[in-house]
């Protein structure tokens, strides 16, 4: 039988929602939980066959506390916790409570809103919303500090290897770790450094987006930490979002694993510092608000758990 994974290993495009969702109840949920997840099958049929240049798309993560509370499969997919924070001398990786996360994706707006919309009708009565991020693309996929993201994302059949769980965990086979933190920047102090100064926290060029020489890159530049070896990767597609006028930027950190010990060595370097105490220059430009741990189960184990 073949399996059939979420749209995790989408590429990124213009818009995205993404939405967290906590449950205020314990009883009524099942209910609710069954029509949503028989609701993302359905929306992502409908996109494909009404918008299929469009790149639409609606992946569920479910996280720790709610797969327990719904009573979902036992033993849990092998590396799935509740997220721990992550504290360095000077930044911390703070935890966040999160029971659903919606990732919802499309070049046409309309779309991600009609989506939205739907889902929260049916969450409205069971759950309380606390995020709803309206992530859009900036520029040539740059982030909102300048620099593009996402170069050295997987390509390919490499997006499968380090995205979706395979053999090493047979139950969970197709489905994926879902990583996610909002970051506010201080756009301030970050525009405030030379373009020169802010390449080497990022370690890549700005305008043509090479990576610097290893004998020239820093080691606490963020291309430094956060590459922790080419047998562990991530697959990745941050989105910008934010208020201009109140300064308020930020960047929607979101990554689809194979395997959340990935995430958590990068986290690690980034945070703590390799070696310890040499941390990440890009996070005294950025703070973490937030940070969850979800599941993505296959469309085959959602059809199982809304019918
Ligand atoms: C690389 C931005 C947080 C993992 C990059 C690059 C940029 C960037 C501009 C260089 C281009 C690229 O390869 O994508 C950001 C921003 C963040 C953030 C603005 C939030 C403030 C994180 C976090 C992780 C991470 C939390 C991991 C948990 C990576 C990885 C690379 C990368 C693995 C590729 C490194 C390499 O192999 O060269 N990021 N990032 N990033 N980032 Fe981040």
């Amino acid at each position: 039988m073949s399996i059939n994974s979420q749209n995790v290993l989408d590429y990124p495009n213009n818009n995205t929602i993404f939405m967290v969702w906590n449950f205020t109840q314990k009883d009524a949920i099942k209910d609710s939980f069954k029509r949503l997840c028989a609701l993302i099958g359905n929306l992502n049929n409908s996109a494909n066959t009404r918008f299929p240049n469009s790149k639409a798309s609606i992946v569920l993560g479910i996280g720790y506390e709610a797969w327990q509370l719904l009573n979902l499969p036992v033993p849990l997919p092998k590396e799935f916790e509740a997220f721990v924070p992550i504290a360095g001398t000077k930044h911390t990786a703070v935890a966040t409570k999160g029971d659903l996360h919606l990732h919802i994706r499309s070049d046409t707006y309309s779309f991600c809103i009609d989506a939205a919309s739907t889902i929260s009708e049916i969450l409205t009565d069971v759950a309380e919303s606390v995020e709803e991020i309206h992530g859009f693309r900036y520029w040539d996929s740059r982030s909102i500090l300048g620099f593009v993201d996402g170069t050295e994302n997987p390509q390919g059949e490499d997006r499968q290897y380090f995205g979706i769980i395979g053999d090493e965990d047979p139950y969970y086979k197709g489905g994926s770790y879902l990583f996610v933190q909002k970051y506010i920047h201080d756009m301030r102090a970050w525009k405030s450094l030379k373009v020169d100064e802010q390449e080497k926290v990022i370690g890549r060029s700005k305008a043509d987006d090479i990576e610097m020489p290893d004998e020239v890159k820093p080691s606490n530049s963020h291309s430094a930490l956060a590459n922790v070896g080419d047998e562990l990767k991530i697959v990745r597609d941050n989105m910008p979002f934010g208020n201009v006028s109140t300064n308020q930027m930020g960047t929607y950190f979101i990554a689809y694993a194979s395997s959340f010990n990935t995430v958590k060595k990068m986290l690690t370097n980034m945070f703590i510092g390799s070696p310890i105490g040499n941390y990440d220059r890009i996070l005294d430009f950025s703070t973490p608000h937030t940070g969850s741990l979800f599941f993505v189960p296959t469309f085959e184990m959602l059809d199982s758990f809304g019918s």
